[in-house]
C-alpha cells in the first residue's frame, strides 16, 4: 500500500493526537512513514514523544523553500528559476521526484528520524505559523512547502505520508486538500465539530476526495448517534477518551502496545479504509487536479507575483506516477492493484471483528468501530 493521508478538523478536535497514534500504528506494523506537521499549532513532534527542546530544534520546511524548490525543479526547462516556482508549480519532464525510502537533499535539510516502538519514522515540520502565513496567496506559504513535496512524491508499496493539517482556506485555495488518497476529518460530537465536516464535504464534492469522519472524545451511544446523524456513512469509526494519551501528555508514554485495545482496533480500521482507496488511485486525475489548481493560483496571484506567465510551467505530456510503472496509463497501477486485492481479504475480516465488538466499545466509548 502506498498512501497519502491527511488528518484535518477543527482546532482542538484531536488531529495531532490521532495523526500521532496512526503514525505509531503504521510504524509498529513495519510500514515506512513520513510524518508531516502542517498544523497551525505545531505539536506533532511532542505527540510522537519528542521533548519540547527536540521539537523546537526541528528544521522548518517553511524556512527551506528555496532549497526545496531548487531541488525539485531539477533541469525542468519550463521552470526558469526557483523564484518563479510557486506552491502549485507541477512537476514536468526534468523535475526531480521524491521517494519515501530514498535519501535526498530535501530530507537531509527538512526531515529528522523519530524513534517509535517498532521503528523510526521521518518527521518533517512546516515550522510555526504567523499571521502572514494564513493568507491564501502567500508566495512563501509554509503549507506550500508541503504541497510542493506532495506534488513531486511518488510513493511505493507499504509507504505512507501522514499529514497533520488544518482545514483552512489556504488548503482549499491552493488545492492542497486534493492531494490525499484519504482525508480523515476528526470531529468531536459537537455542532462545531460537524460544521467543519460539512464545509469540507462541500469543497470536496467536485474533486473526488475520499473523506471519512473519525469521531473523537466520544463517550457513549448519544455521541455516536449525533455524529451518525450528521455524517451518515462518512462516519468511519470513533475514538474515546484515552488514558494512554493522557499518560503520554504527562510525558510518560507507556509502550504503544498498551494503548487501549478498542483504540488499536480503531487505528486498524483507519488503515484498512486508507488502504482500500489504493485501487481508486488515478495518477492522471491527480496530475490533472494539480494543473487545474496551478492555473487558478497563477491567474489569481502567481503571475503577478512572479512576473511570469506560470501557465508555461505546465508540461502537457507529464503524468506523475508510481516508480516502475510503464508509460501506459494504467499498467503501473494494475500491478499494485493485485496486491491491494490480496490484502483486502485479510483486512475485510479484521474489519468484521472490529464491527462485531462495536456494541461493547460504544458503552465504554473506547474506540468503537462502526458498521458502515
Ligand atoms: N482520544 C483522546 N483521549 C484523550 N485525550 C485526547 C484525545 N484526543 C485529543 N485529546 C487531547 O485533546 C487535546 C487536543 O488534541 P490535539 O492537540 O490532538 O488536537 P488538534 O486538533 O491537533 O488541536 P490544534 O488545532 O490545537 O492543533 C490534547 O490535549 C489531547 O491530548
Ligand atoms: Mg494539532
Amino acid at each position: 500500500m502506498n498512501m497519502k493521508i491527511a488528518f484535518v478538523g477543527k482546532g482542538g478536535s484531536g488531529k495531532t493526537t490521532l495523526s500521532s497514534l496512526f503514525i505509531r500504528h503504521l510504524a509498529a506494523a513495519g510500514a515506512t512513514v513520513v510524518a508531516v506537521d502542517a498544523d497551525i499549532n505545531q505539536h506533532l513532534g511532542p505527540a510522537l514523544g519528542l521533548s519540547e527542546d527536540a521539537a523546537a530544534a526541528l528544521p522548518a520546511m517553511g524556512a527551506r523553500l528555496p532549497l526545496i524548490k531548487d531541488y525539485l525543479r531539477g533541469s525542468n526547462p519550463r521552470i526558469s528559476s526557483a523564484d518563479t516556482m510557486i506552491k502549485t508549480t507541477p512537476p514536468g519532464s526534468g523535475s526531480r521526484l521524491l521517494r519515501i525510502r530514498e535519501d535526498n537533499p530535501v530530507y537531509d535539510a527538512c526531515a529528522r528520524p523519530v524513534e517509535l516502538d517498532g521503528g523510526a519514522v521521518r518527521l518533517m515540520v512546516t515550522g510555526p505559523f504567523t499571521e502572514a502565513d494564513l493568507g491564501v496567496s502567500c508566495y512563501h506559504s509554509k503549507t506550500g512547502a508541503v504541497e510542493l513535496c506532495l506534488n513531486h512524491l511518488v510513493d511505493g508499496p507499504d509507504e505512507y505520508v501522514v499529514v497533520d493539517m488544518t482545514a483552512g482556506s489556504d488548503s482549499f485555495a491552493s488545492g492542497m486538500f486534493t492531494r490525499f488518497d484519504m482525508t480523515f476529518l476528526v470531529a468531536e460530537p459537537t455542532r462545531k465539530g460537524v460544521s467543519v465536516y460539512r464545509q469540507y464535504k462541500e469543497y470536496a464534492h467536485d474533486f473526488d476526495i475520499t473523506l471519512k469522519v473519525v469521531g473523537n472524545k466520544v463517550q457513549g451511544q448519544d455521541d455516536i448517534d449525533f455524529l451518525r446523524a450528521a455524517a451518515g456513512d462518512d462516519l468511519l469509526v470513533t475514538v474515546g477518551q484515552s488514558d494512554w494519551v493522557r499518560a503520554m501528555e504527562k510525558g510518560h508514554p507507556p509502550r504503544f502496545e498498551r494503548l487501549e485495545a478498542g483504540n488499536h482496533r480503531a487505528l486498524e480500521t483507519l488503515r484498512t479504509a486508507a488502504d482500500a482507496t489504493h485501487a481508486a488511485r488515478d495518477w492522471e486525475r491527480y496530475t490533472r487536479q494539480m494543473v487545474h489548481f496551478h492555473l487558478k493560483n497563477a491567474q489569481n496571484w502567481g503571475n503577478e507575483r512572479t512576473g511570469t506567465d506560470l501557465a508555461g510551467q505546465v508540461d502537457p505530456d507529464f503524468v506523475l506516477r508510481e516508480p516502475g510503472s510503464g508509460p501506459g496509463a494504467r499498467t503501473g497501477s494494475a500491478g499494485a492493484g493485485t496486491g491491494a486485492g490480496a490484502e483486502a481479504g485479510a483486512q475485510a475480516s479484521e474489519g468484521t471483528g472490529a464491527e462485531a465488538e462495536a456494541g461493547a466499545n460504544a458503552e465504554t466509548g473506547a474506540g468503537a468501530a462502526l458498521p458502515a
